[in-house]
């Protein structure tokens, strides 16, 4: 692989997807291995990140010299350009100017693997310190009013280093630069495709997994389907796929489950109906924390009933299930690694997600990919796009988006509601432009309206569009006012019990994405 080496700053992990764009595969790696650890890996080159600090900073990692005395291809950005500088003699100063955002950029030469084709342009910077002399041996290729310094090469020994950000899309070429290293300098080919991503994976299942046999939750998400298919695509009928029906789904989902999901990949599916379990069982409850954690808990029983009830026929025909697929993904894996002692706004409970005492060795076939990587593996295997291009939606389902009690009656109400903002936003073509659209019902309010002839006494419906990066932030998305319109109109004319519908104009944080 190629191992980009994290220097602590949020770069990491775009420099890793980028090489991945770039058709080569990449790892995200900390900085506190040794140089020795690093080259176990056998890297077919290296990238260092950026960081947050100064290279003179008290504790800031040290870029060591006998990285760059292997022969592997280096490429160091920004707080890695510097340690490399530093490494090799260089001299980093403290100027005490900071150049930020988008800056001018002159390309001194061409002449060079890394910024063949590459002209002067703007970039994007983000320093304090610069590299006020290269090492000997290496050539300055850039400047920029704040770094006289901004590009290095040694072509000899394949080392090269740039003080803006190439990985960010505000660096214009900086793709191109990226590319430019890995094919020109470190001599890579683009080869790391989805259908090699297929083909390594299902390879890998084969191993892992032999003649067993193993069992799979779908939650009608797009990890657990992809992990699904892909097992599914490796090991056929060893695999046994488990849908928990909790009838907090929107219109349509679980038939694509049932119907589209195993039509496309032909696994067997065990359906287990617990509509009725989870309505008894949320009876009277309208407390946010108290619903999520009873969906959490009938959830994990209702899968194990499931689960013995598979372990069983298997055990009849004198088989028994050894293994469990889980749709972890990259991101999970990179930040589990830290992001320790964060705080529990709401009790997330991903339905995807079972219990950890289970006596099943896990099966991870996305640990290695980014969300859209996994959509692109999805839709190679076949699965539709209205399964591979599915926005999230939270493992308790609509039961966090009805603001009260719960019934089979306001499920119904809200199906409908969520349907036709979901029609009107893709009619308009801004499915991508719209991370995720809550839409929610509250229940617990009713408002006058006038409604044909009479007075009406109806639930408000709040549509919740908004854009994010993961999550953790969002901001409410600017959707037209005629889409809002039209939206609105069919709400309130079409859905029985609703006479108005709500915009909420409210970022995360302070607002977090869904109501409950
Ligand atoms: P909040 O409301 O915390 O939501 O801003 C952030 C993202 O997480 C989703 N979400 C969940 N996903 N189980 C999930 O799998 C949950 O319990 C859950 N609660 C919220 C939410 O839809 C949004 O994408």
């Amino acid at each position: 692989p190629v191992l980009v080496v994290d220097y602590g700053a949020q770069y990491a992990q775009l420099i890793a997807r980028r090489v991945r764009e770039a058709k080569v595969y990449s790892e995200i790696v900390p900085h506190t291995l040794s140089t020795e650890q690093l080259l176990a890996k056998n890297p077919a080159a290296i990238i260092l990140s950026g960081g947050p600090s100064s290279v003179y900073a008290e504790g800031a990692p040290v870029v060591p010299r006998d990285l760059f005395e292997a022969g592997v291809p280096v490429l160091g950005i920004c707080y890695g350009f510097q340690g490399m500088s530093l490494a090799m003699g260089g001299e980093v100063a403290q100027t005490g100017l900071r150049e930020y955002g988008s800056t001018e950029t002159t390309i001194l030469s061409q002449e060079n693997p890394l910024l063949q084709g590459v002209s002067d342009h703007k970039s994007w910077m983000s320093h304090g310190d610069s590299v006020s002399r290269a090492p000997e041996g290496f050539e300055v290729l850039a400047s920029t009013a704040g770094a006289p310094v901004a590009a290095i090469a040694n072509e000899e020994k394949c080392l090269y280093g740039v003080q803006w950000h190439p990985e960010v899309k505000h660096s214009e070429g900086g793709q191109r630069i990226l590319e430019n290293f890995l094919y020109n300098g470190a001599g890579l080919e683009p080869n790391w495709t989805t259908g090699s991503i297929v083909d390594e994976q299902v390879e890998r299942i084969r191993e892992q997994i032999g003649d067993s046999r193993v069992i799979c939750g779908l939650s009608g998400g797009v990890d657990s389907a992809v992990a699904a298919a892909l097992v599914q695509r490796a090991v056929g009928d060893q695999l046994t796929c488990v849908f928990v029906n909790h009838g907090l789904l929107r219109e349509g989902e679980a038939e694509q489950v049932e119907r589209d999901f195993v039509a496309a990949t032909g696994a067997k599916l065990y359906v287990a109906n617990e509509q009725e379990r989870f309505l008894n069982a949320l009876a009277g409850v309208s407390d946010p924390e108290t619903k999520r954690k009873i969906i959490g808990r009938e959830f994990i029983r209702a899968f194990e009933e499931a689960e013995r009830a598979i372990i069983a026929e298997a055990a009849s025909e004198g088989e028994s299930i050894k293994f469990l697929v889980q749709g972890t993904l990259y991101p999970d894996v990179v930040e589990s690694g830290g992001g320790e002692g964060t705080a529990n706004i709401k009790s997330h409970h991903n339905v995807g997600g079972l219990p950890e005492d289970l006596q099943f060795e896990l099966v991870e076939p996305l640990r290695t990919l980014f969300k859209d990587e996994v959509r692109a593996v999805g839709a190679q295997l076949g699965l539709p796009a209205e399964i591979v291009g599915r926005q999230p939606f939270p493992g308790p389902g609509l039961g966090i988006r009805i603001v009260g009690e719960i019934t089979s009656d306001r499920l119904e109400l809200l199906r409908k509601a969520d349907a036709i903002a979901r029609a009107e936003l893709t009619a308009a073509g801004l499915d991508g432009e719209v991370w995720q659209m809550p839409v929610v019902l509250l229940a617990d309010v009713r408002s006058v309206g006038v409604q044909g002839d009479g007075r009406s006494y109806g639930h408000p419906i709040v549509l919740r569009p908004v854009s994010s990066e993961d999550a953790m932030t969002a901001d409410w998305s600017r959707l037209p006012y005629d889409l809002l319109a039209r939206i609105s109109n069919r709400i309130t004319n079409e859905v029985d019990g609703v006479n108005r519908v709500v915009l909420d104009v409210t970022s995360k944080p302070p607002g977090t994405i869904e109501w409950e």
